[in-house]
């Protein structure tokens, strides 16, 4: 009998059947080894890093004063809309792609593609400016030993020119040099690469130790800072605003929301166990409990430090760099600042080990749909079962932009890519509902449309708060992603094939 072929739609809103996860879910070469802890311990790995020991300071000191706390509710909150429309999709498609694989079922090809390239903002950009940081807190460490490395050697040509100009503007004698490179960033890529190749349980396993070592310190902050609050510190809680020059407000409630889409970054990564269902053992149950746990385990943690941090010191005293490590340091506990500099190191390093893992199952999703080359980003290790080729791409990316470039400067897209997912996100798993209402859902989102709607304007708003050039980048790079979907990605996409009727 002659097999009817189903006319190939052309669209660029087509939609991957859904019946297509459920055999590429069969045919997947990855190993279910991740328990619904484990889960949940790489979504803490993923989510507490350089926000909570860097950019604390900053946000609290420019723009909210006290009511730091009140940011991290708010950013908190546009997070939990968001994870809870995760947790959605992540029990009705429990596989590697995350949000970029759930639009592509729901809305459509084009929508799903931009989620995908958005989300190379929030893994690839985040790891590698996480690496940046690292790289200060190591230098930190080598300082507290007495160590100084010559600045050509831990910063990228631009920030070590800056370095070294406003070092020899105060007067101190730094020798000429015509070539620097961020060694020390470079070499934890490398090394978060390799545990990456040999295998997800080893990697799950370096970040269960990391973890319980970081969050141990995030405690030890918390209870041993509160000793030294002095409650005079919150008084006013809510500091007068100023208006600067360029007319924006600091402090107040627009400083609050300014701070919120600061300390935004603080939370991005918990969405990272999403793309780790492929190798979770029970995807559709664990996935979404360990997005919810990690959220709330690290938004508690995130609200008590902050308090304790602005109560230890005036908000206008925070370090701008270190602000945890230096409250203690002020405080005469010297010993601290080396147990909060370990744990930042090993935190930092266990963000990168998750977002680059995030990243490479992100790929894998994509080129699996032929979006992407699949001989490159869906290949597997024989033996390792990691998509290796990929992840020493993503390796050798990430080490080298962190190594030479001064990403931190442009840091803050990786908060707008995010802030978008998680929006597109929200409006794609009410579609989902509308679309398909009796679709199996071991996890429903509670009152959906509420939430779904509070989620698509929480996480605009805050990306609408974001600084200007921050959005202009955002568009150009959104540009660039189109232009790639139009050359390349739907001209290979896997859905041109004709499928039986
Ligand atoms: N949430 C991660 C951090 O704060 C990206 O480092």
């Amino acid at each position: 009998m002659e097999t009817k072929l189903k006319p190939v739609d052309t669209s660029v809103w087509r939609k991957k059947p859904l019946a297509a996860y459920e055999a590429d879910m069969k045919k997947s070469e990855l190993k279910r080894v991740l328990t619904r802890w484990g889960l949940t311990s790489l979504g803490i790995g993923a989510v507490i890093g350089g926000g909570i020991f860097v950019l604390t300071g900053i946000a609290a000191h420019d723009w909210a004063g006290p009511a730091l706390a009140l940011s991290f509710v708010l950013a908190g909150v546009a997070c939990t809309f968001a994870a809870l429309c995760y947790a959605e999709f992540a029990s009705i498609l429990p596989v590697e792609g995350s949000a970029y694989a759930y639009s592509y079922g729901t809305v459509g090809e084009i929508f799903a593609w931009l989620i995908g390239w958005n989300l190379i903002l929030e893994y690839m950009m985040g790891a590698t400016t996480v690496a940046v940081s690292w790289s200060g807190y190591f230098e930190k460490l080598l300082h507290l030993f007495h160590i100084e490395p010559p600045i050509w050697l831990m910063n990228d040509p631009v920030t070590a020119q800056e370095k070294a100009a406003a070092l020899r503007a105060t007067g101190v004698a730094v020798p000429d040099f015509s070539f620097a490179f961020n060694l020390p960033a470079f070499l934890i890529v490398l090394v978060v690469t390799y545990i990456l190749v040999r295998g997800i349980k080893e990697a799950a396993s370096t970040n269960n130790i990391i973890v319980i070592v970081k969050v141990a310190v995030v405690i030890f902050v918390i209870i041993a800072g509160a000793f030294y609050v002095d409650t005079t510190n919150w008084h006013p809680f809510l500091p007068e605003p100023v208006i600067d020059k360029t007319g924006q407000q600091h402090y107040g409630f627009n400083g609050i929301v300014t701070a919120a889409s600061i300390v935004f970054f603080a939370y991005i990564g918990f969405d990272a166990v999403s793309t780790q269902a492929g190798e979770a053992i029970n995807p559709k149950k664990d996935v979404p409990f360990a997005i919810i746990a990690s959220l709330i385990i690290c938004t508690v943690l995130y609200i008590l430090v902050s308090l304790v941090l602005t109560g230890m010191v005036p908000f206008k005293d925070l370090d701008l760099k270190a602000p945890v490590a230096q409250a203690f340091a002020d405080k005469g506990l010297t010993w601290a600042v080396y147990i909060i500099t370990i744990a930042a190191l090993g935190g930092l390093t266990s963000v990168m080990l998750v977002m680059m893992l995030g990243q490479t199952r992100v790929f894998l999703g994509m080129a699996k749909d032929g979006l992407i080359p699949p001989g490159l980003f869906a290949s597997i290790h024989p033996k390792f079962k990691t998509p290796w080729k990929s992840t020493i791409l993503v390796g050798i990316i990430v080490s080298i932009v962190a190594a030479l470039t001064p990403i931190d400067k442009v840091s803050e897209l990786t908060s707008s890519g995010t802030l978008l997912a998680f929006a597109m996100i929200c409006g794609a798993v009410w579609l989902l509902r509308v679309r398909e209402p009796n679709l199996e859902r071991p996890y429903r989102t509670p009152l959906l449309p509420v939430i779904a709607t509070l989620g698509i304007l929480a996480n605009l708003y805050l990306m609408y708060n974001l600084r200007t050039d921050t959005k202009i980048s955002f568009v150009i790079w959104c540009v660039i992603g189109l232009i790639v979907y139009f050359t390349y990605s739907r001209k290979h996409s896997h859905l041109n094939k004709p499928v039986e009727e």
